[in-house]
C-alpha cells in the first residue's frame, strides 16, 4: 500500500480547512454494513470519501483530522478509530488490521478503538471552533453529533468551548476527488481494460437463442478472472426492446436474431469504476435501419469526444453530441423537418427527447456518477445560474451518447425497438482527452468482425 498518497490527501484537505476557517476538525466515517436478509450481508462497499483519505477498506471506522492553526502555517494529526481486535470474532468475520498495527500499516499517526471514538471526540472537539462533517447525512449520524456536542458542552464550566461552525466535509473532499491524480488514472485505465475484455467476451459468445442473465454471467467472468472485486453498478444487459430502457438490468429475456443487444457493463477494480456500453447485433450482423442509428450515435460520440478537450465546459461535448444526434433522426425522418422547420428548431424544442432523453456525460471515478459540481464555483451567489464547469486536465467523463426508438404508429416499423448507446471512458489531458475504455471496438464493422471470427 502506498500510504504516501493518502497522507498528502489528508495534508490537502487539512489545508483547505486552515485556509477556510483557520482550522478545525474533520469527521468522515466509512460506510455501515448491510443486512441482506437474516445472517446474509450485502458484500461490503466502503465509504468512497472515506477510503479516499485512509485507503482502508474494514467497515466500522471513522477518520478524525484535527487542524490546529497558527499564524502563518498549521498542524495536522489524524486520528483512526478501527474495530479493535477480537480473536473470536475474527474466526467469523476474518482478520480485522487493529488499532495497535494501523499507525504503521495505514501511516496514520493515531488509532484508536472504535468503541473509544464517542468518548475521545469529547476531547478533540474541545476549544474547536469549526467542524467538518457531512450535514444531515442519517438520524444516526445527527444524534451521534449530537452526543458528542454534548460532552463538550458539559465541560462549559471548565471554560471549554463547543464548536460553533459546522461546515460540510463533502464539499472539500468531493472538489478534491474530480481531480484524479497518477494513482489513480493507473487504476481507472486498468478498470476500463478489464471492463473491456469483459464487453469482447460476451460480443464473442453471443448467439440468438441465449438468455440475457448468460452474458451477465460473461461480464462478471471476466471481471472477477481478471481480479476486480465488483461490478461498479449492476449490469445491463439488454435484449431487443429492452434496449429502450434505460434502466433495465440483465433480466431472462431470449436474445433474438435480428435483434440488438445492449450492454452496459463495468467492473471495480481497487475502489474506482469503469463505465462502458457497447450495442451489437445478437446474430453479428447488423440490419440496414440499425446500421443507420448507430453510425449517427458513433458519429455524435465522436463529435462529443472532439469537444472533451480543456477549457471547454461539461456541456460542450453533450451539445455537440446533440447535434449530429439531431440532425441523423432529421435525416431518418425520424423526426419530421416538416414540421419542426430546421434542425436548430428540433434541438430548441427538445423535439429529440424523444429518442433521446439522457444527458452524454457524467463525471466518473471512485463512484460510477462521480462526485464533484457541474457548475463553477463563482463568487457572485446573486447569478441566477452558475456557469457549467470548464473541463481541466486529470478531470475524468463518460461520453455516451444513444438512440431510443420505441414502438409508434408515427415512426416506420423498421426502427421499432432499436435501443443504441456507445460509451467511453474519457481522461482530460492537456490538448483534448484520453479514451481509456477503447480496448473494445466501437465501429460497427469491427464490432462484426469480432463476432464473426468468434
Ligand atoms: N452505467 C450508468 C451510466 O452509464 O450512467
Ligand atoms: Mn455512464
Ligand atoms: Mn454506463
Amino acid at each position: 500500500m502506498n500510504k504516501t498518497i493518502y497522507q498528502e490527501r489528508r495534508n490537502a484537505l487539512a489545508k483547505l480547512i486552515y485556509t477556510k476557517t483557520g482550522g478545525g476538525i474533520a469527521v468522515i466515517s466509512t460506510a455501515p454494513e448491510l443486512a441482506r436478509n437474516r445472517d446474509s450481508e450485502f458484500p461490503y462497499r466502503h465509504d468512497s470519501d472515506f477510503f479516499y483519505l485512509t485507503g482502508f477498506e474494514e467497515p466500522g471506522a471513522s477518520l478524525v483530522i484535527v487542524v490546529k492553526g497558527g499564524d502563518k502555517t498549521h498542524q495536522v494529526q489524524s486520528h483512526l478509530f478501527c474495530r479493535p481486535k477480537d480473536p473470536e470474532r475474527e474466526i467469523w468475520d476474518g482478520i480485522r488490521l487493529g488499532p495497535e498495527a494501523a499507525p504503521t500499516m495505514l501511516g496514520i499517526e493515531y488509532a484508536h478503538s472504535n468503541q473509544e471514538l464517542d468518548h475521545k471526540l469529547g476531547e478533540l472537539l474541545a476549544n474547536q471552533d469549526a467542524i467538518y462533517i457531512r450535514l444531515a447525512e442519517s438520524a444516526e449520524a445527527d444524534r451521534r453529533l449530537r452526543h458528542w456536542m454534548k460532552q463538550v458542552r458539559g465541560q462549559g464550566r471548565s471554560g471549554i468551548n463547543p464548536p460553533s461552525e459546522f461546515h460540510d466535509v463533502e464539499a472539500l473532499i468531493h472538489e478534491m476527488r474530480l481531480f484524479k491524480d497518477e494513482h489513480e488514472i493507473d487504476i481507472m485505465r486498468r478498470a476500463a481494460a478489464i471492463s473491456a475484455r469483459a464487453h469482447i467476451r460476451a460480443m464473442q459468445i453471443c448467439r440468438p437463442g441465449m438468455r440475457e442473465y448468460q452474458l451477465e454471467a460473461e461480464l462478471l467472468h471476466e471481471f472477477r478472472n481478471s481480479g476486480a472485486q465488483s461490478v461498479a453498478y449492476n449490469s445491463i444487459v439488454a435484449g431487443g426492446a429492452n434496449s429502450c430502457i434505460l434502466h433495465y438490468r440483465a433480466g431472462s429475456t431470449e436474445l433474438r436474431n435480428g435483434e440488438l443487444c445492449l450492454i452496459d457493463a463495468g467492473c471495480e477494480l481497487d475502489g474506482y469504476a469503469s463505465d462502458i456500453t457497447r450495442t451489437f447485433p445478437v446474430n453479428g450482423k447488423f440490419t440496414g435501419p440499425q446500421r443507420a442509428l448507430y453510425d449517427i450515435t458513433l458519429a455524435a460520440q465522436e463529435a462529443a469526444i472532439a469537444m472533451a478537450r480543456p477549457g471547454n465546459t461539461f456541456m460542450q461535448p453533450h451539445e455537440a453530441a446533440l447535434t449530429v444526434l439531431t440532425q441523423g433522426l432529421l435525416d431518418e425522418n425520424l423526426l419530421k423537418l416538416s414540421e419542426l422547420g430546421s434542425l436548430e428548431n428540433a434541438i430548441e424544442t427538445g423535439a429529440y427527447r424523444r429518442f433521446y432523453m439522457h444527458r452524454t456525460s457524467h463525471w466518473l471515478g471512485m463512484d460510477v456518477h462521480d462526485v464533484g459540481s457541474y457548475r463553477e464555483h463563482t463568487e457572485n451567489s446573486l447569478q441566477e445560474e452558475k456557469p457549467w464547469r470548464i473541463l481541466k486536465r486529470d478531470m475524468v467523463i463518460t461520453i455516451e451518447p444513444g438512440l431510443y426508438i420505441r414502438p409508434a404508429d408515427d415512426i416506420d416499423a423498421a426502427f421499432w425497438n432499436i435501443g443504441i448507446r456507445i460509451e467511453d471512458d474519457a481522461v482530460i489531458n492537456d490538448s483534448g482527452c484520453e479514451l481509456i475504455s477503447r480496448g473494445v471496438p466501437v465501429n460497427a464493422d469491427e464490432i462484426e468482425a469480432i463476432m464473426k471470427n468468434a
